[in-house]
C-alpha cells in the first residue's frame, strides 16, 4: 500500500491505495463517488470521464497513484459548475439522455468542449465526442444539446476559459516512481489451476489459473505435452526453436551466454505494436525450472514492458509426458495499457499459450509448426478480434442479467 494524497472535487483526500487501484475504482469504492461510471474498463467507452487537473481523462486506466498531487473533479463536484448546469439544461431538453449510463462522462467532455473550443461546430462537436459511447440514446440529441450552449454562449458574448494545456497522458506529474518491488509486492495471485493429468496421450492441454491487471500484473498458465521431462527441457534450451514457437516473436540477434534480443508484433485492432527488446535466461536442470527477465519498447505506441517469465517441468503419467507450469509477471506502461484489464489478459495469454503448447508439441514431434514458412510469412499476433470478442461477451451477460436469462 501506498499513501497518495490528492484533492477531489475540492477536498484535501489523504488515502492509501494499491498500486493496482484505478481512480475510478478508488473514487466509487473509498470516497463513495459512484457518478463516476463504469463501463467497458478499457478505456474505449468514456463513460468513466472526469477532471484530472482540468483536462478530462478515462479514471478506469489511470492509476490513483499517478494522481499524486493533482486536482480531481469528478460529476458530483460540477454541480454547481456554470457551463454544466447549461449542459444538463440543454440535455433535458434536446432528449439528449435515457438512462443516463453515459451521461456524466458526456456531461464532463462536453463541458471541456465548451470550454476549449467556443466555436465549435456540429462537425467539430461530433469528433470531439466521439470517445464518449452512447448506447440508448443516439447522439443526436447529445450533440444539438452541446451545439445549443455553444451557440447561447455566442450570442451572449461568453468569454471563452484562459488556454490549458494539450490533451494528453494523464496524471499529476508529481508521484513518485513505483519500485518493482512494490510491484510485486501488490500482486497476490490464487493458487494455480493446472490441467489434471490424464491416462491417454491427448495432445498438448492447456489450463489459465490466474490473472490479475495493473502494475506487475500475474498470469500462471499451464500445459502438457505427451514428451519425457528431459527431452522437454532440453528443448527449452534451444531459444531459437522456443521462440519460433510463439505467435508474433523473432530473434533479431543469435542468443549468446543466456542472453537474447528479439521483438515481439502485436496488433490490437487499429494499433499495430512491435516491441523490441533484449532478456536474459537463465536454467537450473536439477529443478528443470528457468527464468526469462525481459524488457521492451514499441516505439510507435511508445510503451514499455517489463516481465519475467518462469517454467517449471513437472512429469505426468509415469514420465510420458511432462506439465509446464508458466508464471508470467509483467507491467506495461503507454497507450498499450488501456489493454491490461483481466478480461482480454486472460483470453490473450490463453490464446498465446494454446498456439505455442501447439507448436511445442509440433517441434518435439519432429513436425513443422502451425504456420507455414515458406507459403507465408509469421502472423503477427492480432488481439483485435479478441478484445470485439470479450466486449461481445460482455454485452450478452448485461442484456441477460437485465433479461433476467
Ligand atoms: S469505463 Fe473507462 S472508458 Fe469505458
Ligand atoms: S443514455 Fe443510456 S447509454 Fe447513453
Amino acid at each position: 500500500m501506498r499513501t497518495i494524497r490528492l484533492t477531489v472535487n475540492g477536498k484535501a483526500v489523504t488515502a492509501a491505495v494499491e498500486p493496482r487501484t484505478h481512480l475510478a475504482d478508488f473514487l466509487r469504492e473509498t470516497q463513495l463517488l459512484n457518478g463516476t461510471h463504469l463501463g467497458c474498463e478499457q478505456g474505449v467507452c468514456g463513460a468513466c470521464t472526469l477532471l484530472i487537473d482540468g483536462a478530462p481523462a478515462r479514471s478506469c486506466i489511470t492509476y490513483a497513484l499517478a494522481c499524486e498531487g493533482a486536482e480531481i473533479t469528478t460529476i458530483e463536484g460540477l454541480d454547481d459548475d456554470e457551463v454544466t448546469r447549461e449542459l444538463r439544461a440543454a440535455f433535458s431538453r434536446e432528449h439528449g439522455l435515457q438512462c443516463g449510463y453515459c451521461t456524466p462522462g458526456m456531461l464532463v467532455t462536453a463541458r471541456d468542449i465548451v470550454t476549449r473550443l467556443p466555436e465549435a461546430d456540429e462537425r467539430r462537436v461530433r469528433l470531439e465526442l466521439s470517445g464518449n459511447l452512447c448506447r440508448c440514446t443516439g447522439y443526436v440529441g447529445i450533440v444539438r444539446a452541446v451545439c445549443a450552449v455553444l451557440d447561447a454562449r455566442r450570442r451572449n458574448g461568453v468569454a471563452p476559459e484562459p488556454a490549458r494545456r494539450p490533451l494528453g497522458p494523464v496524471g499529476s506529474g508529481h508521484a513518485q516512481p513505483i519500485s518493482s518491488t512494490e510491484l510485486r509486492g501488490s500482486t497476490t495471485v490464487a493458487p494455480s489451476t493446472v490441467v489434471a493429468p490424464t491416462d491417454e496421450p491427448t495432445g498438448p492441454t492447456t489450463g489459465t489459473a490466474a490473472a490479475r491487471s495493473g502494475p506487475g500484473t500475474v498470469l500462471r498458465q499451464s500445459f502438457t505435452v505427451d514428451h519425457p521431462r528431459e527431452r522437454v527441457f532440453a528443448f527449452f534450451g534451444q531459444l531459437d526453436e522456443v521462440v519460433a514457437c510463439m505467435p508474433g516473436a523473432a530473434l533479431t540477434e543469435a542468443p549468446r551466454n543466456g542472453h537474447l534480443r528479439g521483438r515481439l508484433r502485436i496488433k490490437l485492432g487499429p494499433i499495430a505494436a512491435d516491441f523490441t527488446g533484449e532478456a536474459e535466461i537463465e536454467r537450473d536442470p536439477a529443478s528443470h525450472r528457468g527464468v526469462i527477465r525481459g524488457r521492451g519498447r514499441d516505439s510507435r505506441t511508445s510503451s514499455t514492458a517489463i516481465g519475467e517469465v518462469s517454467y517449471v517441468l513437472v512429469e505426468e503419467r509415469a514420465g510420458a509426458a511432462t506439465r509446464v507450469d508458466i508464471e508470467v509477471d509483467y507491467a506495461l506502461r503507454g497507450a498499450l495499457a488501456q489493454f491490461s484489464r483481466s478480461g482480454i489478459v486472460n483470453d490473450l495469454a490463453e490464446r498465446l499459450t494454446t498456439a505455442f503448447a501447439r507448436n511445442v508439441e509440433a517441434r518435439l514431434s519432429g513436425g513443422a509448426d502451425s504456420w507455414n514458412e515458406a507459403a507465408a510469412p509469421r502472423p503477427e499476433l492480432d488481439a483485435g478480434s479478441l478484445i470485439l470478442s470479450v466486449l461481445r461477451t460482455r454485452i450478452r451477460r448485461f442484456l441477460d442479467r437485465l433479461l433476467g436469462r
